[in-house]
């Protein structure tokens, strides 16, 4: 059921590579939400071709942009604000890559030629997105920018590697340029903790399936779906949540807030 909860609004959606991914959610539900958008990915994303369905669906237009680049970076808010027919109101950042975590390489080994690249593609990225935005005075007054993140951020979890102490970084940028960025243009930044979610990203984590299971049996009310988190990450870009800013909020089934649950105790054979 759509709500017209974006209608006339103007957006950049990063990340959306297919259709697991959370980003193709969030532009099917924006695009029902009465939105018009940019899809972007990475140069090399693109050439997968699946990205061209979701713009044909959606009445997208495509700009690739690799999101460690500033100059790729200004033509994709400088090119979106033209085809879009003004200023943007919201922009989800959805990117996330570990090299370390690719090549299965213990957190206390890390690689730190594979590490600085982590933070460059799925931190740094984030901190340069809101500057050339900022600097090209590119979203509206009450615009939301959402950025997706993972609890590993605050708690440890071992398999999650390099790719914690990143996360805590961009959860860090949210609150940092949310201060600097609301005083001057009143422009809203969040970030998204999602749950354990089946996507190219996340089942390229060892271990991610028996781990999705422990964190659907601890979380009340199961792991949510990339479909919700597309869902909540709507109201994020909605008018109806104009006063929330610099906030790590958590979407995942009451998963961060529980000790341990009577299915996990079963599944360990304590009644
Ligand atoms: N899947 C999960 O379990 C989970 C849980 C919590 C948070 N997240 C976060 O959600 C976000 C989206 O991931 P996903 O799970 O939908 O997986 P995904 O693999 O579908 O999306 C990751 C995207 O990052 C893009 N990307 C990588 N390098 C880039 C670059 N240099 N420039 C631009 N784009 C680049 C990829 O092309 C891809 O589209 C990530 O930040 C991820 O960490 C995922």
């Amino acid at each position: 059921m759509a709500y017209n909860l974006l209608k006339g609004k103007r957006g950049i959606i990063t990340g959306a590579l297919d259709e697991n991914s959370i980003a193709w959610k969030v532009a099917e539900k924006a695009h029902e939400e009465g939105a018009t958008f940019v899809l972007t990915n990475a140069p090399i994303a693109m050439r997968m071709g699946e990205i061209k369905k979701l713009a044909e669906k959606t009445g997208s237009e495509i700009i690739p942009a690799d999101a460690t680049s500033v100059d790729e970076l200004t033509t994709l808010f400088t090119r979106s604000q033209e085809v879009l027919g003004g200023k943007i109101d919201f922009v989800l950042h959805s990117i996330g890559m570990s090299v370390n975590i690719r090549k299965n390489i213990p957190y206390t080994e890390s690689n730190y030629d594979y590490f600085q690249k982590g933070i460059d593609v799925s931190a740094l990225s984030f901190h340069k997105m809101l500057a050339v935005a900022k600097k090209l005075d590119a979203i509206n007054e009450w615009g939301s920018v959402v950025a997706l993140t993972y609890m590993a951020a605050q708690r440890t979890y071992p398999f999650y590697t390099d790719m914690a102490d990143i996360k805590a970084m961009l959860e860090s940028i949210a609150r940092s340029f949310g201060y600097h960025y609301g005083v001057e243009k009143k422009v809203r930044i969040n970030t998204v903790s999602q749950s354990p979610t089946k996507t190219t990203a996340g089942t390229g984590i060892k271990g991610f399936g028996d781990f999705y299971d422990y964190a659907n049996a601890i979380a009340p009310l199961g792991n949510a779906t990339a479909e919700d988190c597309a869902n909540y990450c709507i109201t994020l870009f909605s008018d109806l949540t104009r006063m929330v800013t610099m906030q790590n909020l958590f979407h995942d089934g009451g998963y961060s807030t529980t000790g341990v649950s009577n299915a996990v105790m079963q599944k360990m054979g304590i009644e």
